[in-house]
């Protein structure tokens, strides 16, 4: 029965240091994580997305990713990646998505053509942005991006005037806690107030400089398992975030609740809402503050494989991907 379907599945991930600015091609560090988005599909005679027809129009990553097909599909998802929360799930749904499409063609893509139909696919649904997301959810375990003299390259992605160069790290033997504030902010719009501020204002230039600097340094920080330091630079990072106007009282109260008790804590994402990680030794600690202060805990097992094919087929439960939001 399940014989005609073709599954895959991919991490969602989230931002060590240096959302944002990567979008001006600075620095970044990622993690995937255990959470994951899995996507199956099959030759139909009408499209349905989860039991449903589906006009798939109202579904950017769904329409970008099945562009120029001339036949129908099934398609189920499941996911465990909160939407339009930082972590993610548009990135996850787009490289799962593409990697079940590719299968049930017959076709075994590279690690690198999945990358490029996420991130066209996230450009088509968001606007704008940088192919971070896309190749953490990818590639999984761990990346860096434009770390200068960094020699084990993945790819290298050019978009205008900016190019994204991805390293492949080490996965960190570190203890991380994610705060959702459940509040879901899209992608697109975050992008897009940085990007006016900045074209109103020369000082955003230098808070995204300074942030380019944090991330580099927090990325040496990393290498040495130095968790202090690292954490001084997230905490940091965060205070250059606000400066720019992506986080909100919310997050900042996840943020400050978790201090005390963590190495140093930040939004991830693109922020306005959705989630912030804390470095800690302590996670049940802080993921019962982070539960206090009304947000929802998730301990973190960073560092998940990409995207991989699956043998089981996806439960089919409704995907919580708003259109725009990341
Ligand atoms: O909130 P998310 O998971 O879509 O992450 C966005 C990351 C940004 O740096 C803000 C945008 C980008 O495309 O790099």
């Amino acid at each position: 029965m399940s014989s005609d379907w073709f599954t895959a599945s991919a991490p969602g991930k989230f931002v060590v240091l240096g959302e944002h600015s990567v979008v001006y091609g600075k620095p970044a560090v990622v993690l995937a994580t255990d959470r994951r988005i899995t996507c199956s599909v099959r030759r139909s005679r009408r499209t349905t997305l989860n039991g449903e027809s589906v006009d798939l129009r109202r579904q950017p990553h769904f329409n970008y990713l099945t562009r120029g097909m001339n036949y129908s599909l099934d398609f189920l998802t499941a996911s465990e990646v909160p939407s339009g929360s930082g972590m993610g799930s548009s990135a996850a749904l787009s490289a799962a998505l593409a990697l079940a499409i590719h299968s049930e063609r017959g076709e075994c893509p590279t690690e690198r053509a999945i990358v490029e139909e996420a991130y066209g696919a996230e450009l088509y649904a968001q606007g704008n942005g940088s192919p971070m997301d896309a190749s953490a959810c990818v590639h999984g375990g761990g990346i860096a991006i434009n770390i200068p003299d960094e020699p084990s390259e993945l790819w290298t992605i050019s978009r205008g005037e900016r190019t994204w160069r991805v390293t492949d790290i080490e996965v960190p033997d570190l203890s991380f806690v994610i705060g959702n504030t459940g509040i879901k902010a899209p992608t697109g719009p975050q992008v897009e107030k940085i990007r006016r501020f900045k074209q109103k204002n020369g000082f955003a230039g230098e808070i995204i400089e300074e942030m380019g600097n944090v991330t580099l340094e927090g990325y040496q920080a990393l290498k040495r398992n130095d968790k202090e330091r690292l954490g001084r630079l997230m905490t940091q990072d965060h205070k250059l975030l606000s400066i720019l106007g992506v986080s909100c009282n919310e997050l900042n109260k996840l943020v400050n609740a978790s201090l005390p008790y963590s190495y140093g804590a930040k939004l991830t994402g693109s922020g306005g809402g959705g989630c912030m990680v804390a470095l800690t030794d302590d996670p049940d600690k802080v993921a019962k503050i982070i539960e206090a202060r009304g947000g929802t805990p998730f301990i973190i097992k960073s560092g998940s494989e990409g995207v991989r094919m699956e043998t089981g087929i996806a439960k089919g439960t409704p995907l919580d991907i708003p259109i725009n939001r990341g």
